[in-house]
């Protein structure tokens, strides 16, 4: 059991001063767009939280318990300025190959991503001149694809195919760095960058706001979030619990319990998680994550708990988060009460307002069914 009072008072307390979005707290200002990265409240999920013991007499005295009867708390990463969890790796990877000397004044940022990631490099590179080019799958969201030309950004949508095909996102987008001058690509996948801005600003952010943690789970798409947080609270906080939450479709699961690459389910409707490989930002982390502590989350599960939390919270967040918040539910029935855990809230459900409230849309992933008819008024489009 970590000692709290001389953790904070010694290396936690440094890591937090010499963190940079932390430091931005104790300012009335933040220095541009870019300034305001990081620092996300830590929000707990009321309906999901208020868990008392409640004594009731049926035939012979039962205790029953209301909800999970544990705190779950969100970590709200959808109030970054470009909306998701992703400004924050965005900014390192492309600040860390400044300092590596890979990009100059006036160059250009090259990134596969499923969207996310484009939007928080657009807000850099807007904010610092760059030109940025992103490779995505053509399945993604109109609203993600509208911020980026609004952004400025120059996109390329492209049939989705395995990475072992030189024509994926990925390998498109390292193509086209290497055939031009002055680019680079930021590899969110495989460079460790990604998973040091987790390591260096959200870890040290959710132990700050949440001293006794019990658990933390979480989605991956790159795994930068999962790994780097994991790392983080693996030196700092030992008796943190660890669950990997994973859509149908990605192969994480099934690695996680029984060691190989072989996918649970076809596809999801979340977007920016699941994978069909180990990247290099997951690769240390995963193989310290007990196959007891990896979770398969079905789409109907998430799609309930999108409307639930805008039911009951006000809490409007996309289908991925809402997984991470079952995942969350499962972890606080696995613990039983009185356990605190943390996920993360990674981006706003308006990025996808226009499948996750379109009964047609719903139908077509046989998902209008598995909402209950108390939610069902959220579906507004036909
Ligand atoms: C929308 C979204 N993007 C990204 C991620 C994870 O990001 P990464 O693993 O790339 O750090 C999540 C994880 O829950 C997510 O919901």
């Amino acid at each position: 059991m970590i000692n709290k009072k001389s953790f904070i008072s010694s290396g936690f307390k440094n890591l937090i001063s010499s963190n940079k979005f932390s430091s931005f707290a104790k300012k009335s200002y933040v220095n541009g767009l870019l300034g305001a990265i990081g620092n996300t409240p830590l929000i707990k999920i009321k309906s999901l939280s208020e868990g008392e013991f409640f004594l009731i007499y049926v035939i012979k005295l039962k205790l029953l318990i209301k909800e999970t009867g544990c705190n779950i708390f969100g970590k709200a990463e959808f109030m970054n300025p470009g909306g998701s969890i992703k400004d924050r790796a965005a900014l390192f990877v492309v600040e860390e190959a400044e300092k590596k000397g890979q990009i100059k004044a006036g160059g250009t940022i090259v990134e596969g991503t499923a969207g996310n990631t484009g939007i928080g490099l657009a807000h850099v590179c807007r904010a610092k001149g760059y030109k940025l080019v992103v490779f995505m799958p053509n399945t993604q969201s109109k609203e993600k694809v509208d911020t980026l030309l609004q952004l400025g950004a120059e996109i390329y949508q492209v049939p989705p195919c395995p990475f072992t095909d030189p024509l994926n996102f990925n390998h498109q987008a390292r193509k086209y760095a290497e055939e031009h001058q002055n680019a680079v690509w930021t590899n969110q996948f495989d460079n460790l960058d990604n998973k040091l801005a987790h390591f260096k600003t959200t870890g040290p952010e959710i132990l700050q706001q949440c001293p006794k943690l019990d658990a933390f789970t979480c989605s991956t798409g790159s795994g930068g979030t999962l790994a780097g947080v994991t790392r983080f609270l693996k030196e700092n906080s030992p008796t943190t619990k660890i669950y990997l939450a994973d859509p149908p479709g990605s192969v994480l699961y099934k690695f996680v319990q029984e060691r190989i690459i072989e996918r649970t389910g076809d596809s999801s409707i979340t977007e920016g998680i699941g994978q069909g490989r180990i990247t290099a930002n997951m690769k240390d982390e995963i193989e310290n994550i007990t196959e007891e502590a990896a979770l398969h989350i079905p789409d109907a599960e998430s799609i309930r708990m999108v409307f639930h939390l805008l039911d009951k919270d006000g809490i409007y967040i996309g289908a991925s988060s809402a997984l991470n918040v079952v995942s969350a539910v499962k972890v606080a029935k696995i613990l039983g009460p009185g356990k605190n855990i943390v996920t993360m809230l990674c981006d706003g459900a308006n990025r996808y307002a226009s499948r996750l409230t379109s009964k047609s849309w719903l139908e077509s992933k046989g998902l209008f069914k598995e909402i209950p008819l108390h939610l069902k008024k959220y579906i507004i489009r036909e």
